[in-house]
């Protein structure tokens, strides 16, 4: 492939290798706009993936696409992060971040509290430093729902307190504070080439991109329902399927929440470079983001404000994959909310994001992928 020319912005992409990030990678390869460079640990995520991305990429933009650069790293690791950084200051630098890496599971937050604080606080505020030191000023980050807690009113706009129930919701309200102060003081002190950051406020992403060659692999067993179901469908799990609780006031008495297809979270991801990227916000697509009124921090939801239960999902599955599941209601699970539905208007109407794909086409992707990986990405 052609070297990158120094017009192409350099995107660093930490937690490339994982679900959402492996993703967000291929919308940006799909856009040609932005080049990923890459950095992952491994905890959650295969180099496969990558090279998924660009089979993908390749086919669709064609053989010319710019290609992905992968270097291990590991979020906390000062002196690793620093040299990818430096490795493209002599072409012009990376010119933005969007920062996925973490550890994400609200259970697991609860019996090791001080790891998820130490990667998820601790590697934010590492990956700040070095970005101020090497003057690199658009910042997209991986917030989550569960920073709302239980909301006083469903569906959820952006204005909802900010309440996180477990650890894992309080290392990401931690980290968009952080983030919005750094944000604010650079630009009080009209600071050049301040800090700007778009929090991404994630409901369920669930699915996989349509090729069915790229999709959710988690190591290990998963903990989410969606992949939990296509696994047991693709005979990689047994079939035992537990409901955490029918005992909460909704339409079935299980938990609503919010899926999203993993590529319109992915072009979320986009949407929001784009509303950074002053070339864009200037020359190109007039956007309606206010940034001056925020200290130049901005915090959106990316959902489609549908809530679906645990057992509407089971049955939309089972339509996907023919599987018929047998599930047993047990308690319900720590940390758990009854319902976490988007209200997606401001995402709407200052980043132009609208979720396009349904839940068939969900379970669908989801599906095709899992039943044509049933060894993984290794196969
Ligand atoms: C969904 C519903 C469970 C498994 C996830 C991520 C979290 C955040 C938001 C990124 C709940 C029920 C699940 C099972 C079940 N993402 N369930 N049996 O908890 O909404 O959170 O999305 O920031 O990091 O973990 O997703 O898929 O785990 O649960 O009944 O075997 O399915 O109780 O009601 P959740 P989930």
């Amino acid at each position: 492939a052609p070297s990158p020319s120094r017009s192409v912005k350099r995107v660093l992409v930490t937690g490339g290798l994982g679900y959402i990030g492996s993703h967000v990678v291929l919308s940006l390869l799909l856009s040609n706009r932005y080049l990923p460079i890459v950095i992952d640990n491994g905890h959650n995520g295969y180099p496969e993936a990558l090279e998924r991305c660009n089979e993908i990429a390749a086919a669709e933009v064609g053989p010319d696409v710019l290609k992905p650069v992968y270097h291990p790293c590991d979020i906390r690791d000062s002196d690793a992060l620093k040299a990818v950084f430096s490795e493209y200051e002599s072409e012009g630098g990376v010119w933005g971040v969007i920062h996925l890496a973490a550890l994400k599971a609200v259970g697991e937050s609860a019996e090791i509290p001080l790891e998820y604080y130490n990667v998820n606080v601790g590697g934010s505020m590492l990956l700040l430093q070095v970005m101020k030191e090497f003057n690199t000023s658009k910042l997209v980050f991986s917030s989550s729902a569960t920073v709302y807690g239980t909301p006083a009113a469903t569906p959820i706009p952006e204005t909802s307190a900010i309440m996180p129930e477990s650890a894992y919701g309080r290392t990401k309200a931690i980290t968009e504070s952080i983030i919005q102060d750094v944000c604010r003081a650079d630009y009080l002190s009209s600071k050049d080439n301040g800090l700007r950051a778009i929090s991404v406020r994630y409901f369920n992403p669930a699915g996989a991109h349509p090729s069915g060659r790229l999709g959710e692999e988690p190591v290990g067993r998963p903990g989410n329902l969606l992949p939990i179901l296509a696994q047991i469908a693709a005979g990689r799990l047994s079939s035992e399927l537990k409901v955490f609780g029918n005992d909460y006031p909704t339409r079935d008495g299980t938990c609503l929440r919010d899926y999203l297809h993993i590529m319109d979270l992915a072009d979320g991801h986009l949407l929001a470079l784009d509303a950074l990227d002053e070339d864009i916000q200037t020359g190109g697509i007039p956007k309606s983001i206010d940034f001056r009124q925020h200290g130049h921090f901005r915090a959106f939801n990316l959902g489609r404000g549908k809530g679906i239960t645990v057992l509407e999902m089971i049955n939309e599955m089972n339509k996907a994959t023919g599987y018929d599941y047998q599930y047993e209601i047990v308690a319900r699970r720590i940390g758990d909310v009854p319902d976490l539905t988007a209200d997606p208007r401001s995402a709407e109407r200052e980043l132009g994001f609208v979720a396009k794909r349904g839940l068939e086409e969900m379970c669908e992707d989801l599906w095709r992928f899992q039943s044509g990986n049933r060894d993984g990405y290794s196969a």
